[in-house]
């Protein structure tokens, strides 16, 4: 039976899809890491601060990134080294990948995690706040491609982990600048796939669901600033006590579940192309793979 606005299933109605083989918690292998390097972007907090963790432990020589190097001292004190980048700074990026390329001589793991939520209508965001949302989640993610490939090319190896979302598969309103990103970090990493896979480098993508974390309270300030006074101003208020609300452990996922998990796309030898994680991945992957557009508008127009 084919489904129409008239017939429209409940999302907890829909067939599962085989269940995954990987656990949450799937032992990994203590050792995996070992002589091998990677560098972690946004590790000064959420699923990159849990993902450079997580190497650490597994023997990887970590090369944690962000701009705020005070909240990396945790990972410090542990043996991961704190790089200062800005993903909108192009000197920052080329200096840090020299750095760890000077002294570690290799770089066998790049996860491109770094990123934020700019919500807004799109009548109503500033197009130089539009090109900077793109300018880090997507080309500074690609940028960060382009200044390791080379050495992973003369390795023969390597793995680029991208951070994407279950927002890289569905949409909501007023957040159409952020879903736009990480649609092309669905699409980029796709092509990237196929353009590296001759040289011995996978590219695997990461699609969080709901994970409690800094991103979702920067997400709900930026909408609620940016529809203040506007015709949107209704629906931003209702979609910002939405994001309220699934804060917190109780219907988002820790960022730790995220950080094994992306240990686990980094070691393990044949590596899926995708790997949906967290509150609400496996749901959003079923709705997107099996409702037309306008089922899903329905549904997403409730927000
Ligand atoms: N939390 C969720 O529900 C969720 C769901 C799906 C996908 N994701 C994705 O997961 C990734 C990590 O987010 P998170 O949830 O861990 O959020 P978070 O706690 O807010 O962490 C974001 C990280 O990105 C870094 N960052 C932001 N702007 C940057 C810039 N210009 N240059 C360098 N680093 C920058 C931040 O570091 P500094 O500010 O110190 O630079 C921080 O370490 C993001 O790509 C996000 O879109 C999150």
């Amino acid at each position: 039976m084919s489904i129409t606005l008239a017939n429209l299933p409940r999302l907890a109605d829909l067939p599962k899809l085989p269940k995954l083989p990987f656990g949450s918690e799937e032992p990994l292998d203590p050792t995996a890491g070992r002589g091998k390097v990677a560098l972690v972007t946004g590790a000064s907090s959420g699923i990159g601060g849990a993902t450079a963790l997580e190497l650490a432990k597994l023997g990887f020589k970590v090369y944690a990134a962000a701009r705020r190097v005070e909240r990396m001292e945790t990972l410090a004190n542990l043996g991961v080294s704190v790089l200062r980048m800005d993903l909108t700074d192009d000197r920052s990026m080329v200096v840090g990948v020299r750095t760890l390329l000077d002294e570690a001589q290799r770089i066998d793991v790049l996860v491109n995690n770094a990123g934020y939520g700019s919500y807004g209508a799109v009548e109503t965001v500033p197009m130089d706040e539009a090109r900077r949302q793109f300018e880090v989640n997507v080309f500074g993610l690609a940028r960060l491609v382009q200044l390791v490939t080379p050495t992973m090319r003369e390795q023969g190896s390597g793995r680029i982990i991208n951070v994407s979302s279950i927002g890289g598969k569905i949409y909501e309103p007023l957040a159409a600048w952020y879903h736009a990103t990480k649609f092309a970090v669905e699409g980029l990493s796709d092509s990237l796939r196929l353009e590296l896979a001759p040289f011995g480098i996978d590219v695997v993508i990461i699609e969080p669901g709901l994970i409690d974390t800094e991103w979702t309270p920067i997400a709900r300030k930026s909408l609620v600033e940016r529809s203040k006074g506007t015709p949107y101003e209704g629906r931003a208020r209702r979609l910002a006590a939405m994001l309220r609300r699934v804060e917190g452990p109780r219907f988002s996922s820790s960022p730790e579940l995220v950080g094994r998990r992306i240990a686990l796309a980094a070691t393990t030898a044949n590596p899926r192309t995708r790997y949906p994680v967290g509150a609400g991945a496996g749901t959003v992957t079923r709705a997107r793979r099996m409702l037309p557009d306008r089922a899903l508008d329905a549904i997403v127009s409730q927000l």
